[in-house]
């Protein structure tokens, strides 16, 4: 990423995992890699990256090979959470996670979990207000 020396400076290690991530995509369909990375509440750093199908719907976003990997590694919460992606004949840059992934931010960070977007740290609350969560379950 070559703005990475743009970003804030306490988020550019986690947004290096994210680079790295995305060298792993697969993306033969869309051409758009995604890389994405947490940091997890114990210190650990989790990362994914999409997994396309010539099945196109069954599309696994980056985010969910980071939850598994979350989970895999022993759970945990996140706490901090970057994503990058583009097409991958040009240097990546923040994106935004879909809405589908949104809610699995929710669900393993909750409303403090902070997100690097492209205009600037917000967090889950910001960027899925009014959230469906475990407590509507009650
Ligand atoms: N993608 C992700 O991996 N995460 C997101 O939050 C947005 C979209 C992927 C899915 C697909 O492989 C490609 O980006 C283009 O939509």
């Amino acid at each position: 990423m070559s703005a990475i020396e743009e970003l804030p400076e306490d988020w550019r290690d986690l947004a290096r995992e994210a680079v790295a991530a995305r060298e792993r995509a697969y993306a033969p369909y869309s051409r758009f890699g995604v890389g994405a990375a947490a940091l997890v509440d114990d210190g650990r750093v989790v990362a994914g990256c999409n997994v396309e199908n010539a099945a196109y719907g069954v599309t696994l976003c980056a985010e969910c090979g980071l939850v598994g990997a979350l989970h895999l590694g022993g759970g945990g919460r996140l706490v901090r959470f970057v994503c990058v992606g583009g097409p991958q004949d040009a240097e990546p840059h923040l994106v935004m996670p879909c809405g589908r992934c949104r809610q699995l931010l929710w669900e393993n960070g909750g409303p403090g979990l902070e997100v690097l977007t492209p205009r600037g740290v917000r967090t889950m609350t910001e960027v899925l207000p009014d959230a469906f969560g475990a407590d509507d379950l009650d």
